[in-house]
């Protein structure tokens, strides 16, 4: 006998992101919608929070209506409705737990608060499973995004006759994310937003040893990130090479006329900004794999994964790859489509919390700065 496949239906809005999607058994995705908001926020050249509120009002029921007519379910087959509980933007947040709220209230079925991070740990987990590969714990988890770079330990224990996941905080930034950093760079190059895509697709025209970054020196935790000082440290690159100005207005203006496609932002970047943008990248990429692997032997972890939107960067992908063979420890990324934020990561995190017991009821708050561990 098969063991029922519960569907969980799972509500994202921590950020810039309208999301909702439907799981059947925590690794099935029936549906997965998402709703960029990148086009309202670009002209600012960064997530404006009120802006951020309002369009997730406007996105939310469209949004789920979406997600369930692409499952080919109704609300009522739902087994759960999992909500974003934080960390992330508050009056975001307050969108889709309001919502999920009222919904679960409504429908008669059970609430489960999930915490933002866990479900990027989730992502990984999601795909390895639905690819038939189950990755052993204790893992080290890489989160590395816009809003968040954090190593976490994660790890399994038996609750309620299936298994809860307990995750243990190794380190963070001190300062920016790293995606923050690849956006203001992409900022301060005129290279598009989010900046992150752009500089992937140009890095590759780049010589990546060009321009030399030191590494951050940080007193305190080893596994500590610092991405300011890099960020700082292309400003004042800037600053010494006037002579890339013109090409900077000039990518400027093509970025206002609308031609933001990375092969039209290559078109008017020299040689000496695809060095930049490589060297960057590199900076920020060893750092981030050297820390891992280093968290990784340090808490003899069995596996790794990297997940969050930095995680869709092809040369990260290409330098963990390498670092994971070099040493015999399998490393574990999702999709594109899931690295970046979504709603089918908070429904399978939330379907391990279904199984294990938790709840949540009409008294859950939408938290800013909710920790996971
Ligand atoms: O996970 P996410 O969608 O939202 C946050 O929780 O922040 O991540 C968005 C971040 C942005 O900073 C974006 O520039 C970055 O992920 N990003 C990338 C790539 N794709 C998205 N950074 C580097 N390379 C990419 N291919
Ligand atoms: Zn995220």
């Amino acid at each position: 006998m098969t063991a029922k496949e519960h569907l969980i239906l799972g509500i994202e809005s921590s950020c810039d992101e309208t999301a909702a999607a439907v799981v059947a058994g925590g690794y099935r995705i029936l549906s997965n919608v998402v709703a960029s908001q990148d086009d309202i926020h670009r002209k600012y050249g960064g997530v404006v929070p009120e802006l951020a509120s309002r369009e997730h009002l406007r996105q939310i029921v469209p949004v789920v209506r979406e997600a369930v007519e692409q499952a080919h379910i109704t609300l009522g087959d739902v087994d759960a409705v999992a909500v974003t509980q934080g960390p992330g933007l508050i009056g975001a947040l307050l969108v889709g737990v309001t919502y999920g709220k009222v919904l679960a209230l409504s429908l008669g079925k059970p609430l489960v608060a999930v915490n933002h991070l866990e479900g990027h740990v989730h992502a990984v987990l999601l795909e390895a499973r639905a690819a038939g590969r189950e990755p052993r714990l204790p893992a080290v988890c890489l989160i590395v995004s816009g809003g968040h770079t954090i190593l976490y330990h994660v790890n399994s224990e038996p609750a309620n006759g299936a298994s809860r996941f307990t995750y243990a905080r190794i380190g963070g930034t001190r300062d920016d994310a790293a995606g923050e950093a690849y956006d203001k760079v992409a900022r301060m190059l005129a290279l598009g937003y989010p900046g992150g895509p752009n500089i992937d697709r140009l890095a590759a025209f780049g010589d990546a040893h060009a321009v030399r970054f030191s590494e951050p020196k940080m007193a305190g935790n080893p596994y500590d990130f610092s991405f300011s000082g890099i960020k700082t440290a292309v400003l004042y690159h800037l600053r010494k090479h006037r002579e890339l100005e013109p090409e900077i207005e000039a990518r400027r203006q093509a970025l206002a006329r609308g031609e933001r496609s990375a092969d039209a932002l290559r078109a008017l970047s020299s040689a000496a900004t695809l060095n930049l943008v490589a060297s960057f990248q590199r900076a920020v990429i060893t750092n981030l794999v050297a820390q891992t692997f280093a968290a990784t032997e340090q808490h003899t972890a069995r596996s790794i994964f990297v997940s969050g939107g930095v995680a869709a960067n092809s040369e990260l992908r290409r330098a963990f790859e390498a670092e994971s063979t070099r040493r015999g420890i399998e490393v574990f990324f999702p999709s594109r489509a899931l690295s970046t934020d979504n709603a089918a990561m908070i429904a399978a995190a939330g379907h391990a919390r279904f199984l294990a017991g938790d709840r949540a009821d009409d008294t859950l708050d939408a938290e800013a700065n909710l920790p996971l561990a």
